[in-house]
């Protein structure tokens, strides 16, 4: 078991495969974004594969597929059957924007990828067009019919909840998830960048009781790792969790961090801290090597974010970590 140094046990990994992206959504990637990581940093496959078994050996037990975009990485089925088939993973999940959805649910189920989060904003065309400057809702909505007809088991809609821009979408989105029995979770916005900063914070705690009310919700539990919190109704069917991270702070209950495409260990989302993995693993190191640096990687996790107390702390874009 891998615990941090305040005794939280670390076994979900957020591995982001790219830092592109086709999308450019308000709150996440400034337009015009020119900060990619050059390629030759990437890490190969066989190198998060590597990492990730040793990883794995220590007692990670989960792994969400994040980017930017991640099923822009070529090959991206590859790799997901290959983390698949590490001993200890039992989860092995995808966060993606939907646009290629259609594309890439039948490839990536194959490969053993048995949940999948999807983000969508809004069901009006306009508006999705706005938030992430390209008109894709239609793109993105048959991509979900497509992961549907897959069979995959739990799709789960993240949904940005902005004051003045999304904050009107929601009970459409709660009727358009309760017909197609997706869990839908609404999302605050972070401080992360000044896309981030700049998004409309809307606190979800009133939004909650007043969805709680009007749907005779109760307190449930989803399947997943992350930090959302479930309101389910009566009869299990539609069920809705809320990530608070301003509201009501989670980090006592984390349990993850994040891999970045050029072999960062982003240790906290909301903290700068990182570790370089890529040299270590380029330079002819031992698996004791790298099991030694992620123990002490682990060891240094900052105990919280501090998105309320210094809001300007992250330049990072939040498409670097993949949320
Ligand atoms: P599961 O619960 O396993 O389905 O995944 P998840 O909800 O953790 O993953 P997803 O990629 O769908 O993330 C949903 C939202 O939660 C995104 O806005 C993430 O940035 C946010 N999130 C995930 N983990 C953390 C975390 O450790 N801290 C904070 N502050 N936000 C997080
Ligand atoms: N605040 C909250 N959530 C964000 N995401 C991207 N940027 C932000 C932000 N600034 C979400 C995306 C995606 C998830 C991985 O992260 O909507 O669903
Ligand atoms: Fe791309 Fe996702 Fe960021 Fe939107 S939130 S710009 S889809 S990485």
């Amino acid at each position: 078991m891998l615990l941090d140094g305040f005794g939280r046990r670390i076994d979900y990994l957020r591995l982001s495969v790219t830092d592109r992206c086709d999308l450019r959504c308000s709150y996440c990637m400034p337009q015009g974004f020119k900060g990619y990581e050059e390629t030759e940093h990437w890490l190969s496959f066989d190198e998060i594969e590597r990492l990730l078994a040793v990883f794995a050996g220590l007692g990670l037990k989960r792994i969400r597929l994040t980017g930017g975009e991640p099923v822009l990485r070529k090959n991206l089925p590859e790799l997901a059957r290959r983390l698949a088939a590490l001993p200890g993973i039992d989860d092995l999940s995808l966060s993606t924007n939907g646009t290629q959805l259609a594309k890439y649910a039948s490839p990536l189920r194959r490969a053993g990828v048995t949940r999948l989060n999807v983000s969508l904003d809004s069901l009006e065309r306009e508006r999705v067009r706005s938030i992430c400057k390209r008109d894709v809702l239609p793109q993105v909505l048959e991509g979900l019919e497509a992961a549907r007809a897959e069979g995959f088991r739990l799709i789960k809609i993240n949904m940005v909840a902005m004051a003045g821009t999304t904050d009107d979408d929601i009970d459409a989105m709660v009727t358009y998830c309760m017909e197609r029995c997706f869990v839908l979770r609404l999302i605050e916005t972070m401080p992360v960048g000044e896309t981030g900063r700049s998004a409309g914070y809307l606190d979800l705690l009133p939004v909650r009781e007043r969805l709680r009310q009007r749907f005779g919700l109760v307190d449930g539990v989803v399947p997943g790792g992350g930090p959302a919190r479930y309101l389910v109704s009566p009869d299990g069917r539609f069920q809705i969790g809320f990530i608070t991270p301003i509201s009501q702070h989670f980090c006592e209950t984390c349990n993850r961090v994040r891999l970045g495409v050029d072999g960062s260990l982003h240790l906290c989302l909301g903290q700068n801290d990182s570790v370089d993995f890529r040299t270590l693993l380029r330079s002819g190191c031992t698996d004791a090597d790298l099991e030694e640096k992620l123990r002490a990687a682990l060891h240094a996790k900052p105990w919280r974010h501090e998105f309320r107390e210094r809001p300007q702390q992250i330049v990072r874009v939040m498409s670097a970590t993949g949320g």
